[in-house]
């Protein structure tokens, strides 16, 4: 059987693209297996400092394959791994970027959610529709938008199916980036990963941590715990060579030590 997925690699940084163009992209678990498989071999990779996740044809991802969830029991679905799966995807070190165009709907959506950065191009349209089909997000989905866009939105886009488009997805906080005219929304994501890879990989992965353990942890104990990281980044070979780079006007050569 072909790939599902295909890596790429480029100056810094890798991208990996969902290619089942045509199912849209739709995550069966072959796929998501892969996709963690390359994902870790990517975080293994030290010439990688950011990810960028993107779509093969029309769409990023239109959610996990109905059909497979179809078929499959639902003792077979709890024990089958596809959705320890997700917490691979989320266990991931390195930032992810999501650059969608198109599609983002249920699983797609859940998967650009446990990315740390998410951009879009202007036809890019975001939505978890499961109730239509009867069941609901079951990757994070009800968790982590509530946690980006808000009660009310996070309900009506569960509940009654709204859509946002890249425009809305970028007031409601959901998208950091949208696409100027004419722009491809790889290059703006590429140019995110550009500057991620310039960045010291020992901070950028201990910020991402930090950031994210906002999201689990009360404010005072976030503070102590930014603290113990700062504390801990100030030992490293990379702080210092940061600042005497930028003391000596010149650009720091990181090591990730
Ligand atoms: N799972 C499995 N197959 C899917 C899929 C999914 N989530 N989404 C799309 N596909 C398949 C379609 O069945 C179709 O296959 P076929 O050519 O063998 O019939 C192919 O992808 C193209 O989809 P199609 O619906 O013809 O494309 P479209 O451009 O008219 O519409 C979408 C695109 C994304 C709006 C539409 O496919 C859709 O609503 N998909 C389901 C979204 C969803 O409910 N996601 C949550 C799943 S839990």
């Amino acid at each position: 059987m072909s790939p599902l997925v295909r890596r790429a690699s480029y100056d810094g940084f890798a991208q990996i693209v969902l290619d089942r163009p045509d199912k849209r992209n739709a995550l069966n678990a072959e796929m998501l297996t892969e996709l963690v498989a390359t994902l870790r071999e990517c975080e293994a990779d030290p010439a990688v400092r950011a990810i960028v996740i993107s779509g093969s044809g029309r769409g990023f991802a239109a959610g996990a394959d109905i059909g497979a969830l179809a078929s499959a029991n639902p003792i077979e679905l709890f024990t089958s791994g596809f959705s320890e799966n997700w917490d691979q995807v989320a266990a991931m070190t390195k930032p992810l970027i999501a650059a969608i165009s198109s599609y983002a709907l249920g699983g797609g959506l859940e998967l650009a959610l446990i990315c740390d950065i998410i951009v879009a191009d202007q036809t890019a349209l975001f939505g978890l529709p499961e109730a239509a089909i009867g069941t609901i997000p079951g990757a994070g989905g009800t968790q982590r938008l509530v946690r980006v866009v808000g009660k009310s939105m996070a309900m009506e886009m569960i509940l009654a199916g709204r859509r946002l488009t890249a425009e809305e997805a970028r007031r409601f906080g959901l998208v950091s980036s949208v696409t100027s005219d004419g722009q491809n929304v790889q290059d703006l994501a590429f140019e995110i990963a550009a500057r991620i890879a310039r960045a010291a990989p020992l901070a950028t992965k201990i910020a991402k941590a930090a950031v994210l353990a906002s999201f689990e942890t009360p404010l005072s104990a976030g503070i102590q715990y930014e603290r113990s990281l700062s504390a801990l980044i100030a030992a490293s070979e990379d702080r210092s060579e940061g600042m005497r780079a930028f003391a000596a006007k010149a650009q720091p050569n990181f090591t990730g030590r």
